[in-house]
């Protein structure tokens, strides 16, 4: 995980490359620092915990120089301390580094013994150790680095910065993004497009392996064996990342608002309003292939669990769904008629990554549904499904997670027509209660008065149980999963037939159990499963329509959510799920928009 950025610049860089890390700040946010040259002379600022840390650190001890590197981090070796921050540096060489040195040891014990003189816990400090002791052999910089690369294992972006170098970066590539940004008179390297959107639309993506030695008139590139290579600019048009909250206390309550619109614009995106007929990016023949296999992690993958359904009901299609750290190291077995789909928001985060690598040349097509269209998952898969959320900026997933499920849903529509599962009629009303989606979604956030009601009591526990069935099964693990990122507290989801298999031993009359249950096909079996908690005085609180309330009339807490059509209810029921946690959240005081020890997108398996 963590960003990194690296700027030649025109003027003193430390103002840019902040602005660049508070961009990046979603990859992490335990410490950051920053690194520049000033008339030769390198020089390093690091704060513990967030950028504002450093911030003040800096108006203090201002940092000046027209060179310089950045990083905001997310711990993996090593405690969120200043020592541990990068820049690391030893003597003529800084680096900022994203990804794992996996044979840090090994190096460390080697440098050591020669003499380093090591000041941080990091497999960081390895690097600038290895490089700084092939300076010492008389190699110039490229040559220093080269030679560093070759002995490092894992994963890695890096940026260094020399002592005496006021017109040289060096960045490299291998299993972390990077990208060069090219500026007029300018050079920029950072983590991804988005850190650099204000600056350059002209990027050059480094490919696996690349290393690339950057001045403000050139840029060389090079393969693993030193060999130069060539790599295109391409122009990119993006959205910068939205800097403020728009009036909302939170990002994530501007976010969790802005999802009418944003379902509203996606079915205009992949519905053509005249004829009616899905307009979805082409590319995957669904009559073609006999099984799909869903790959995501954390909230995309609850997306993949919810699809599963749509694509099996809606489409007849064989579904199968996978955490994307177990899929690859399990081996698991792939047909030449499969179509695999990756969901993720970030589009870099590297289990979902390698799952996608992992298949190539196994399976027949390789789709994904990602919120950011630049990004290494959207421009490695066969055919792209951008799910057109904008950028999401509070860690804990909303607006992506409902834009995942209703381009998923119109994908899952899609499928059914090629595979001709789907009559005209069934059809038109599909795609009539679709259009309801929008509408219900609003509705679904106006009921603030009776989420914050409930909140209060959940804010109170230790531990929270969420059930549901069929798919109200996932939207209880996304409610479980929201609560534990930014309210902090346990919470568990189980498929409410289940519990009796085991849960139900924790039910007492202190446990709040969270009850997803729209009328349906499986509305009885679940008022059986709450009478069950009821029965042994657990603290139910049902969420269900209309006519589910009036069944139900005996429960004690009851948010009545707006009725929706069955295959639709997902959507409506995931306002809840982000709404419970976020009032929980605001009643226990916590860091909604940066939860401690998250990162929002993990570029570390
Ligand atoms: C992190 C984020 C989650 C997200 C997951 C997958 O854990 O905190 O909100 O669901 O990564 O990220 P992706 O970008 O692949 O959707």
């Amino acid at each position: 995980m963590c960003g990194i950025v690296g700027v030649l610049g025109s003027h003193d860089v430390t103002p840019v490359i902040l602005g660049a890390l508070k961009r990046l700040e979603y990859r992490g946010y335990d410490s950051a620092g920053i690194a520049t040259v000033h008339k030769g002379a390198l020089d390093c600022r690091r704060a513990a915990g967030k950028l504002i840390n450093l911030q003040e650190i800096l108006v203090r001890e201002p940092l000046r120089g027209f060179a310089g590197i950045g990083h905001t981090r997310w711990a993996t070796h090593g405690a969120p301390s200043v020592e541990n921050a990068h820049p690391h540096r030893s003597g003529p060489v800084a680096v900022v580094h994203n990804g794992i040195i996996e044979n840090f040891q090994e190096l460390r014990d080697e440098l050591t013994a020669a003499g380093a003189n090591f000041t941080s816990d990091t497999d960081t400090e390895t690097i600038v150790h290895l490089a700084r002791s092939h300076l010492a052999e008389g190699m110039t910089p490229l040559d220093a680095t080269h030679a560093t690369l070759r002995r490092l294992e894992g994963a890695f972006a890096l940026a260094f910065l020399f002592e005496g170098e006021e017109d040289l970066l060096i960045a490299a590539r291998r299993g972390s993004p990077l990208v060069i940004g090219h500026g007029s008179d300018e050079m920029y390297v950072g983590s991804d497009a988005i850190a650099l959107a204000p600056l350059t639309d002209k990027l050059t993506y480094l490919e696996e392996g690349d290393w690339a030695a950057i001045t403000r008139s050139s840029v060389q590139v090079f393969d693993t064996g030193g060999k130069e290579v060539d790599r295109p600019i391409v122009k990119i048009a993006l959205e910068s990342a939205a800097a403020n909250k728009s009036g909302h206390r939170h990002f994530m309550a501007k976010e969790m608002a802005e999802q009418p619109s944003i379902i509203q614009k996606v079915l205009a995106a992949y519905i053509n309003e005249g004829s009616g007929a899905l307009t979805l990016p082409e590319g995957v023949q669904f009559n073609e292939i006999r099984r799909v296999v869903m790959v995501a992690c954390g909230t995309a993958f609850y997306a993949c669990q919810v699809a599963k359904y749509w694509f099996e009901q809606i489409a007849r299609i064989p579904v199968e769904i996978d955490i994307a750290s177990e899929f690859r190291y399990r081996d698991p077995v792939l047909q030449h008629d499969d179509l695999l789909i990756v969901v993720s928001q970030s589009g870099e985060t590297a289990d979902t990554l390698a799952a996608l690598r992992h298949v190539a040349g196994q399976v027949r097509q390789t789709l994904a549904v990602v919120n950011v269209p630049t990004s290494s998952i959207a421009r490695e898969a066969d055919v792209l499904v951008p799910t057109l959320a904008g950028p999401e900026i509070g860690v804990a997933s909303t607006k992506a997670f409902t834009a995942q499920l209703i381009s998923l849903l119109l994908l899952a529509v899609k499928a059914g027509v090629e595979r001709e599962k789907i009559d005209a009629e069934g059809l038109k009303t599909l795609m009539s209660e679709i259009s309801t989606v929008p509408g219900l979604i609003s509705q679904a956030l106006d009921r603030e008065q009776d989420y914050a009601q409930v909140a209060q009591k959940l804010a109170q526990s230790d531990d929270v149980l969420f059930l549901g069935r069929g798919v109200m099964f996932p939207m209880a693990l996304e409610a479980a999963l929201k609560l534990k990122e930014i309210s902090y507290i346990h919470a568990e989801a189980y498929a409410a037939g289940e519990l009796k298999h085991g849960p139900i031993a924790l039910i007492d009359n202190t446990l709040p159990v969270v009850i997803f249950a729209p009328t349906g096909a499986l509305f009885d079996k679940t008022v059986s499963n709450m009478q069950e908690v009821m029965a042994r005085h657990g603290q139910v609180t049902l969420l269900t329509d209309a006519a589910g309330a009036k069944l139900a009339c005996d429960v004690q807490n009851v948010i009545v959510m707006p009725t929706a059509p069955v295959v639709i209810a997902p959507l409506i029921y995931a306002i809840a799920a982000q709404m419970l946690a976020y009032n929980t959240a605001i009643a226990r005081g916590t860091d909604v928009d940066q939860p401690r020890n998250l990162a929002k997108s993990v570029t570390v398996e």
